[in-house]
């Protein structure tokens, strides 16, 4: 089956699940990407599942390089922090960590680094339900809202202050993922990069980021994407997969590279 390559826009396809979102647009007034994020987020499918794929996968191994390009607020390393943290204990999980984390959005990025994060009605209870009724041991909620983000037109419903046993374990910092790829670890690495390659917008700048992660990263070592880099027609997998990284057959959502190859993964993306 021939994959339609040719992206447009879709405003319709964008996420639509989320904790925070901001709009941000360029001088000219078009929309240059969105900050949507959220815990836990779903598109990841199961999270327990994706924890187990990670503790199993590096069970040899003494140290992960894990790192999260285009990572908004940070709403994806907490959820893996949290989750790691719930099932493996802070020994278990504790080779993870720091997950080095980035975004090119320097005002998210102000946010995350300032221990800040928004949240939707709701998620505390989703945090509960992940972590065994740990909202409170991980974050406070904040009833006054910092000037440099009411500033922002960041939606959420209420902030939180990320307490320090998870803030502890994330570092962030302001990189364009183009750019940042290039500075990974090779091996035993694990790269989110997750619901941005839409904003990539023309096919051979998301050919060329696929190949230079294939380039950079080495043994043990793979890439996770989120449902919006193939349903807004950016096809995310395709790319990856054409660069030679391998579908996970049992978690769609993680490209590996150095592993046996099997045919179930594209037709997942295609049918
Ligand atoms: C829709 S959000 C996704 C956030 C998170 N990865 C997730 O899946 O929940 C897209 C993020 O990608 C960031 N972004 C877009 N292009 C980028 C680039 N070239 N380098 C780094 N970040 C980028 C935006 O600033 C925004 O925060």
């Amino acid at each position: 089956m021939e994959l339609n390559n040719k992206f447009s826009y879709n405003t319709y396809q964008m996420p639509s699940f989320t904790a925070s979102g901001r709009t941000v647009v360029n001088a000219l007034g078009e929309m240059m990407h969105r900050n949507d994020t959220s815990l836990f987020r779903s598109d990841l499918g199961n999270w327990d599942k994706f924890a187990k794929f990670l503790y199993d996968k590096y069970q040899n191994t003494d140290k992960v390089n894990f790192y999260i390009l285009s990572s908004s607020a940070g709403d994806e390393g907490y959820s893996v922090i949290m989750k790691l943290l719930q099932k493996y204990g802070e020994d278990g999980a504790k080779k993870f960590f720091p997950i080095i984390a980035s975004d090119y959005d320097s005002k998210i990025i102000s946010v995350a680094q300032k221990g800040y994060l928004p949240m939707y009605d709701g998620e505390d209870d989703l945090i509960n339900s992940h972590t065994g009724g740990k909202f409170n041991e991980y974050f406070e909620k904040v009833s006054k809202i910092p000037d440099f983000i009411k500033e922002m037109d960041l939606e959420f419903d209420f902030l939180t202050k990320v307490k320090p046993v998870l803030r502890d374990k994330i570092k962030f910092h302001t990189a364009d993922a183009t750019e940042e790829c290039h500075l990974l670890k090779p091996d035993n690495s694990i790269v989110m990069a997750r619901n941005f390659w839409p904003y990539l917008k023309d096919e051979s700048k998301r050919i060329k980021f696929a190949d230079d992660l294939y380039k950079t990263l080495g043994d043990n070592s793979a890439v996770v994407l989120g449902k919006f880099d193939d349903t807004s027609g950016a096809f995310a997998s395709k790319n990856l997969q054409d660069s030679g990284f391998i579908c996970n057959p049992e978690i769609y959502t993680v490209f590996e590279k150095g592993v046996p190859v099997t045919a179930d993964c594209l037709s997942y993306y295609i049918r």
